[in-house]
């Protein structure tokens, strides 16, 4: 009975020194069991780099890289306008600038919505050319301030492009409101403006 009891104080004890004598040093992590997955040998953001020739581990991103978002009105205000407000870019914004929205039932009421707040003043309810604004200029005096009718022949056949290029820049008497209006909402009122050419 005793010899059984040396023996397990003895066995006690053995294994309490191994356990200890990894401790000794407080700031050491001991027995290391696959030190690969302590020190990953990928880099950290922040970290110096010697691959790369400015030394960032953290690249910049690339000249001309636009910001992403997964919410989609933000995606469409990020894109950047790349037509001038020359007659050249004019031109290309005519063929080439399409409505990145879908006409839903959303995207259509608040097109009209926007409509009846920024441009009726002008362009009318019916996008004659009679708002407000125009009726009181033109019983004064002219000042040239009357747009034409949306289903006129000058204005029923333009491009969406054209529409909202005309929102970007202006043109004549009418001023841009790129500054007004998100990208996103422009091309929502570009959907109303195309149901009033159609009347
Ligand atoms: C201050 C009055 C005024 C307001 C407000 C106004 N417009 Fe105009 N708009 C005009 C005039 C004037 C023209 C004619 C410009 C010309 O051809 O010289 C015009 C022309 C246009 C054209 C035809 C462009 C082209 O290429 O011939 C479109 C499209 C248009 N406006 C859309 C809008 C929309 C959409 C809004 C609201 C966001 C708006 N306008 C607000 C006065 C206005």
């Amino acid at each position: 009975m005793k010899k059984i009891n040396r023996n397990i104080l003895l066995g006690i004890a053995a294994v309490s020194m191994v356990f200890t004598s990894c401790f000794k040093d407080k700031n050491s992590p001991g027995f290391e069991y696959m030190p690969d997955m302590y020190y990953s040998p990928a880099y950290k953001p922040g970290e110096k780099n010697p691959n790369f020739a400015d030394g960032k581990t953290n690249q910049d991103p690339v000249p001309g890289t636009i910001a992403h978002s997964f919410d989609r009105s933000k995606m469409i205000n990020f894109i950047p306008y790349p037509y001038s407000n020359a007659p050249s870019g004019r031109d290309s914004a005519i063929v080439f600038l399409k409505n990145p929205l879908e006409p839903t039932e959303y995207n259509l009421s608040e097109g009209k919505r926007l409509y009846e707040v920024y441009c009726i003043a002008c362009h009318g309810k019916e996008g004659q050319g009679d708002g407000s604004v125009v009726k009181v200029l033109l019983a004064k005096e002219n000042y040239g301030l009357q747009p034409p009718a949306y289903n006129s022949d000058q204005l029923k056949n333009i491009t969406e492009g054209q529409i909202f290029h005309a929102m970007q820049y202006g043109k004549g008497n009418m001023g841009p409101y790129a500054s007004q209006l998100s990208a996103y909402e422009r091309w929502q009122i570009v959907f109303y403006v195309q149901e009033l050419q159609k009347k």
